[in-house]
């Protein structure tokens, strides 16, 4: 089997340089190192500036890499472009929707523009349609859509052709809980199928959900790659534990203390704890605590994609290069 047919995509010390005649040099992408596994839902995180549109264009041939390589389904962004769009299909942040048009006329001529056959595009567009809740508004144009709905209308539409590799730049933005649960859940489907699906997105919940892996970028690098498991267990504070009791006594605290906790504070009923995974066992410290007083309930939460995001970014003191586009 080719390495391709493993890993659509292929990048490798990927670097671009945006060149403006009036302003200094940006290094969008800076020796960005990735790979992608068939049929995967691959999450790119970062602050504004990072360098994920930059990727998702470089690998949608829309601009050119100053060095490195890149490959999707093993043809080479820039000597094989043509080829690479045969295989792809994107949202990107500025997708343009026909808002003079209809729901079901933008999908219909979406599907025209690929050749996808006559007969079979009214099928495909109801398909689409049923999968992005967006039957009810078929006969509306796009114009008079809520701005979630629009947003809707464009990760919709690349639905509408069958290609391998799909790259989705913020693909919910805009959109409310339900709105999003649909368009969510229509991605997991078509990753179901074999499609490999590159995404960005701010919203650190929505790629715990949806993500098989995540690369979190910074000034044009992969900070780090991995699955969630795996880049959870990099925050420093691993898990919670809030227990409460009746009635808090001295020899709870005591118990606890035994312990190497990362915090541990007590109300008067509860004992809030944090721990590291590998250093105390929840269960044997629940089952501690429960010979000392009878338990009444217990909550353990692990950490959030979102603690370790913040670990990893949030105190460097680097400003992100957002608002320096031209
Ligand atoms: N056309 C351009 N010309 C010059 N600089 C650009 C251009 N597009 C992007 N940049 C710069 O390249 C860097 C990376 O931008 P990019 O849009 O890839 O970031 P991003 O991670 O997608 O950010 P966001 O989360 O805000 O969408 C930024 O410093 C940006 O200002
Ligand atoms: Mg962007």
């Amino acid at each position: 089997m080719n390495l391709h047919e493993n890993s659509p995509i292929r990048v490798h010390d990927l670097v671009k340089v945006y060149r403006g005649k009036s302003r200094n040099p940006v290094k969008a992408l800076d020796g960005l190192n990735m790979e992608v596994a068939r049929g995967e839902i691959f999450g790119l995180l970062g602050r504004n500036g990072a360098g994920k549109t930059t990727l998702l264009r470089v690998l949608s041939t829309l601009i050119e890499p100053t060095s490195g390589t890149a490959e999707v389904c093993g043809r080479n962004v820039v000597k094989e472009p043509y080829r690479v769009r045969q295989s792809i299909c994107a949202v990107l942040q500025e997708n343009a929707v026909e808002v003079f048009l209809s729901v079901l006329d933008n999908l219909s001529t979406y599907g025209r523009f690929h050749s996808i056959p006559r007969r079979q595009i009214r099928e495909r567009a109801e398909s689409v349609m049923a999968q992005f809740g967006l039957e009810e508004y078929r006969h509306q144009k796009v114009i008079d859509l809520s701005g979630g709905l629009k947003r809707r209308v464009q990760v919709a539409k690349v639905f509408m052709v069958d290609k391998p590799v799909v790259f989705l730049d913020e693909a919910t933005t805009g959109m409310d809980p339900v709105n999003k649960r649909a368009t969510l859940d229509a991605i997991r489907e078509h990753a179901r199928q074999g499609r490999t699906i590159l995404l960005t997105t701010h919203i650190l919940q929505e790629a715990e959900e949806l993500c098989d892996r995540i690369a979190i970028v910074d000034q044009g690098r992969c900070l780090v790659t991995g699955d969630l498991a795996m880049i959870k267990s990099m925050a420093t504070r691993a898990y919670d534990i809030n227990v409460t009791f009746e009635r808090m006594r001295p020899e709870i605290l005591e118990t606890a203390s035994r312990y190497p906790l990362l915090k541990l504070r007590s109300t008067s009923t509860t004992l809030e704890m944090s721990v590291r995974g590998s250093e105390v066992s929840t269960f044997a410290l629940l089952d501690a605590l429960s010979h000392v007083e009878p338990i009444v309930h217990f909550e353990v939460t692990s950490a959030s994609l979102e603690d370790v995001f913040l670990e990893l970014l949030g105190t460097s003191g680097k400003e992100g290069r957002a608002g320096e586009k031209s």
